[in-house]
């Protein structure tokens, strides 16, 4: 259908359910009016399917039954029918062994859900971290019109005058318990002030991140992802993305037209900007190769260089949280000072392009967003390795670590499992000194399982007490977003396949270059070899089910982790179903 022109109703895809004078569409429209629709509810308009996430162990929407409705009201304001369908909740704080395993599944049950389903188009509700991209990554396979509604950040954490942020403060209070500096009462009281109201982490950690990323492709309302999730703001938002779905049905404004390459840079451009999360690298890359864009770790690692970190936002940034972020004027007015290298002419879902919705954006404080001339960090949040032990990458966030481990040379404390590491690191006893480097591996995609975020590896107690609060650290695994210091992650190939990170023993010597961009160890060639081939391959970690099924077909980290089946020749490919 050529731009710019309207659908009439018997377009529609939900015509082929309603409109036909058969049999099948007879019973599609009888079970409508079995819950209680009468045909002009339902017939001629656009159906908007409202995907939400909601679940009573996702506390990060606990607000999405309340603005399922706001959605509703605003796709029946525009002429649409709305109908919600629960979609899987990936929460970051309940799903074990990691929620990482679950994005696929995510992915596969949005594209599925629309694909099946008399759907014009979508609003999308998600926000903790995996369900951004994992329903981003279906609903463009899907390629019907859609719309995502970030569920924002939650309000600031408070605890006995000090504001706490998500994650960041959790990692730092716990390293002072353990070492001894905090009691039990204050313990507590961190633990019920941290986490103050319904959203997500309010820190730029991956789910501000994601929704970030999201806000920046053009496929959220300019600035939504900023809005915190208590504000009357949210709510109006969430209506507004019911009127507009409706209006992007009829102009048939598809993903495709949207997420472009020049969007998907636009979107790496911008994260790099707001001091994002590792894992935006996995997820960014996944989003991409599923819109048929081809985007790297080095792309990344180019705009990593050349994009200055401006959002004052912990963990990358020293002094605030996404709440004042938002007062600050969000992610339009950080955009807006982007903007010269920015492609302005992408499409959004607005109907208009990135630079018509950037007009009249305003920093209204230059502390929080600062200007290209007083940046938090000269470059941008993430840089790219390359070495003997990751020579299909590893990834850094220069910003969030001490400059002087920038070079570093130490022997290496290797840990094959988490469980094993946990029970070193707390012993008092254990050898070990600040120039060390700790390794975990087996902790990968297919090793974790599911590359879980235990990349932050918890300083030694033996040195924690003497003072120390960084140290270089090593995985294969991922980090949490709200995570700090100097630790390399998404190391690939992981272990767990035979990546050279297994060959690595106790007392080699790592040496990692980071204006260099290198990570290797100090071993020769030769001996490599001997260890390469006296490896034993580990059993698999699943006989069956869903487990079985995501470790034969994951990608490894720099391909996004993906199916390799579901992003197989890139690009939109579910088709319609073509039995009625
Ligand atoms: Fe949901 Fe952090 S736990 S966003």
């Amino acid at each position: 259908m050529a731009a710019n022109t309207r659908k009439s109703p018997k377009d529609l895809r939900s015509a082929r359910w309603f409109g036909p004078d058969d049999l099948r569409s007879f019973g599609h429209r009888s079970r409508m009016m079995q819950l209680g629709y009468a045909e002009e509810d339902f017939r001629d308009r656009p159906v908007i399917g409202i995907l939400n996430t909601w679940s009573e162990l996702n506390s990060c929407h606990g607000h999405f039954r309340e603005r399922a409705q706001d959605v509703k009201r605003g796709v029946l304001q525009a002429g649409g029918f709305p109908v919600e369908l629960p979609s899987l909740s990936v929460d970051e704080s309940f799903t074990k062994p990691t929620s990482m395993l679950y994005r696929n599944m995510l992915a596969m049950e949005t594209e599925e859900m629309i694909r099946s389903h008399p759907l014009d188009g979508v609003v999308l509700m998600g926000g903790c971290d995996k369900t951004t991209p994992g329903l981003v990554m279906g609903a463009l396979t899907a390629g019907v019109p859609m719309i995502y509604l970030p569920a924002g950040p939650m309000l600031r954490g408070h605890y006995a005058g000090r504001i706490l942020g998500s994650g960041s403060d959790a990692w730092k209070y716990w390293d002072e318990r353990r070492a001894g500096n905090i009691s039990d009462d204050e313990w507590l009281g961190i633990q019920g002030g941290i986490a103050r109201s319904v959203g997500t982490c309010m820190t730029m950690g991956t789910a501000s991140t994601m929704t970030a990323i999201t806000d920046a492709m053009g496929l959220t309302l300019p600035g939504a992802s900023s809005i915190p999730a208590a504000d009357a703001g949210h709510q109006r938002m969430s209506a507004e993305c019911g009127r507009r779905i409706v209006d992007m049905v009829w102009t048939d404004l598809t993903p495709d037209r949207i997420v472009t390459a020049g969007a998907v840079r636009n979107a790496a451009i911008i994260a790099m900007a707001t001091g994002c999360s590792t894992n935006a690298v996995v997820h960014l890359i996944a989003m991409a190769r599923r819109a048929g864009v081809d985007f790297t770790l080095d792309d990344l690692d180019e705009l990593g260089r050349t994009t200055p970190l401006i959002a004052n936002v912990r963990p990358s940034g020293k002094d605030y949280l996404m709440e004042d972020f938002f007062y600050a004027g969000g992610l339009r007015a950080l955009m807006k000072q982007m903007e010269a290298r920015l492609d302005t002419s992408c499409l959004t879902v607005t109907g208009k392009t990135m630079g018509e919705n950037l007009e009249g954006a305003v920093v209204y404080n230059d502390d929080v967003i600062r200007p290209l001339s007083n940046p938090v960090y000269h470059e941008g949040s993430l840089a790219l390795l390359r070495g003997n032990l990751c020579p299909d990458g590893a990834v850094i966030k220069p910003a969030a670590c001490d400059p002087k481990f920038h070079v570093h040379e130490g022997p290496a404390l290797v840990f094959d499992s988490y469980p094993e590491m946990k029970k070193a690191i707390d012993d008092e006893n254990l050898e070990v000194t600040p120039d060390h480097v700790l390794v975990l591996r087996n902790a990968g995609p297919q090793g974790g399982p599911g590359m879980p975020e235990w990349g932050m590896l918890p300083i030694p107690k033996a040195l924690i007490k003497q003072g120390h609060r960084d140290m270089l650290r090593i995985s294969d695994a991922r980090m949490s977003g709200t995570s700090y210091g100097a630790c390399v992650l998404h190391v690939a190939p992981e272990a767990y396949i035979g990546g050279p990170l297994a060959l690595l023993r106790t007392g080699d010597i790592v040496r990692m270059d980071l204006p260099a961009r290198r990570l290797d160890m100090l071993v020769d060639e030769a001996e490599i070899a001997r260890r390469r081939e006296a490896r034993v391959p580990p059993e698999p970690r699943f006989a069956r089910g869903w487990g079985w099924m995501f470790s034969q077909h994951v990608t490894q980290a720099d391909k996004g982790c993906d199916f390799d089946y579901l992003e197989r020749g890139f690009g939109p490919a579910a088709g319609e179903p073509d039995i009625f």
